[in-house]
């Protein structure tokens, strides 16, 4: 189909939107519409929002009244709100903001050409219908990156954290089917793709629904229809890792050596009222049982400061478990109340200044454990999976490492391209990057 429509996209939040925005780029090019980078020229701009926290909906709220300058340029302009912010707020945007023309909800996107039809010619619409079943399973992404690939292997969650609206937001857990995901894993792989992450929201409790393939066995899989590749995974939930998925891990060199293990807290109290399932004890077995059979296993986190409730006391254990488990690098938040999710309904005791005051600390004990792992690499090798050309400076080019650490190299007489793998021996080191030199081994 031919249509001479030109669309704009941003993609906020986590990969789960990152790769959704290939699904909606699937969708929208069947019917003919066209990418471009800028918003200006645009007919259509969409942004796919997120909602985890407070602050990521300001964001939202604010990129609106900054975008109102090209609306007031094309009258016939149409803005529309996908992701997870469409599902928690679209109804009162779409109410609000003269603007907003289209809100579509994370499982409605098979809708978007209708919705966008309809607000060409003024009218507006909204889905935000959550499904028991939406995979996308038939939609082959529209990805415009060649070296690293997301694959969304399942979606929603059922877990109901306490503080989270990714349930709400995104509804029930379902997973795809394995034999597509491997045939997925096929194509990419004779696309030139060197790298796949399997995503979801708790991607160890996956299950295929017609062989009942579990997640360990998903990976094995993926890792051998992956030629030349390194196979990734996020997010993982401490109560759900298995002693198979580690032991396939270590037996399995395509599967990148990086665990994200988000701990949200280092107090039991805490964590029993986020509704976590697991205690601290038990996530420091885990960690202990990771870094027995994989010793280079890069461990990562998230943490939340500020839980209602939350003592100091709670807040020292935070502090005592992250320097017991020295973890390679970890995203850190102050709680923010979500309407709608248990804890919004406790009073959100911790005061500001307090949990800022928390947030910080835990950032700098992070930062000085980060300095030091990454000290501890001096002198290692690495393969490095190579990506693009530093900011800074175009002669050095950029890499990760299988743990996932950020690396530098100078790339002399442009040797390597994006999407090789080199060799380096690590020769210097900040808390957030590597730096390195090529050697032949
Ligand atoms: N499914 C993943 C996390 C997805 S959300 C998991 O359970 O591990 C990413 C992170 O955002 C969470 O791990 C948590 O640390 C943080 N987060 C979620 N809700 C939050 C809230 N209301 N306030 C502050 N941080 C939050
Ligand atoms: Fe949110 Fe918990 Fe689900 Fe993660 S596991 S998405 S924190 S409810
Ligand atoms: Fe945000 Fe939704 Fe991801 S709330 S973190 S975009 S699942």
């Amino acid at each position: 189909m031919t249509n001479s429509k030109k669309i704009y996209i941003e993609t906020y939040g986590c990969q789960m939107n990152v790769s959704d925005t290939e699904i909606v780029r699937s969708i929208l090019s069947k019917d003919g519409y066209q990418f471009i980078n800028s918003p200006e020229a645009a007919d259509v701009i969409l942004l796919n929002t997120c909602s985890i926290r407070e602050n990521a909906e300001t964001t939202i709220h604010k990129r609106l009244a900054n975008l109102n300058t090209i609306k007031k340029e094309n009258e016939n302009l149409v803005v529309g709100i996908l992701g997870c912010m469409a599902k928690q707020s679209g109804r009162k945007l779409l109410q609000t903001n003269d603007m907003v023309g289209i809100v579509a909800g994370p499982d409605e996107y098979r809708k978007l050409p209708e919705l966008i039809t309809n607000c060409f010619e003024g009218i507006k619409g909204m889905a935000v219908n959550l499904s028991r079943i939406e995979t996308y399973d038939d939609i082959t992404p529209l990805r415009t990156e060649g070296v690293s690939a997301w694959l969304t292997i399942m979606r929603g969650c059922d877990n109901f954290c306490s503080y989270c609206v990714v349930p709400f937001a995104r509804g029930r857990e379902r997973s795809r089917v394995s034999s597509s995901l491997i045939s997925e894993i096929e194509k990419l792989t004779e696309q030139g793709f060197r790298e796949i992450t399997l995503l979801g929201q708790n991607v160890n409790s996956y299950k295929c629904p017609e062989s009942g393939d579990s997640f360990s066995t998903l990976l094995e899989k993926s890792a051998a229809a992956g030629q030349g590749m390194r196979i990734r995974y996020v997010t993982s939930h401490p109560k759900d890792m298995s002693p198979e998925l580690i032991e396939a891990m270590a037996r399995n060199h395509k599967i990148c050596n990086h665990i994200h293990l988000p701990v949200q807290s280092g107090s039991n109290d805490v964590l029993k009222a986020m509704r976590r399932d697991y205690t601290k004890e038990r996530f420091l077995e885990l960690t202990k049982l990771i870094r027995s059979n994989i010793p280079d296993a890069s461990i990562t986190t998230d943490i939340i400061a500020g839980y209602p409730g939350e003592t100091q006391q709670d807040h020292e254990e935070t502090l005592e478990l992250m320097q017991e488990v020295q973890f390679d690098g970890a995203f850190m938040f102050k709680y923010s109340p979500r309407e709608g999710t248990k804890a919004f309904k406790v009073e959100d005791s911790v005061p500001e200044e307090e949990k800022a005051h928390r947030l910080n600390e835990i950032i700098q004990l992070q930062s000085e454990i980060s300095k030091l792992s990454n000290l501890n690499e001096i002198g290692r090798l690495h393969e490095i999976l190579v990506e693009k050309p530093s900011k800074r400076n175009r002669d050095e080019w950029v890499g990760r490492t299988d743990t996932n650490k950020t690396t530098i190299f100078p790339n002399k007489e442009g040797s390597y391209k994006a999407g090789d793998f080199v060799n380096l021996k690590i020769t210097r080191s900040t808390s957030a990057t590597l730096f390195g030199e090529v050697v032949q081994v």
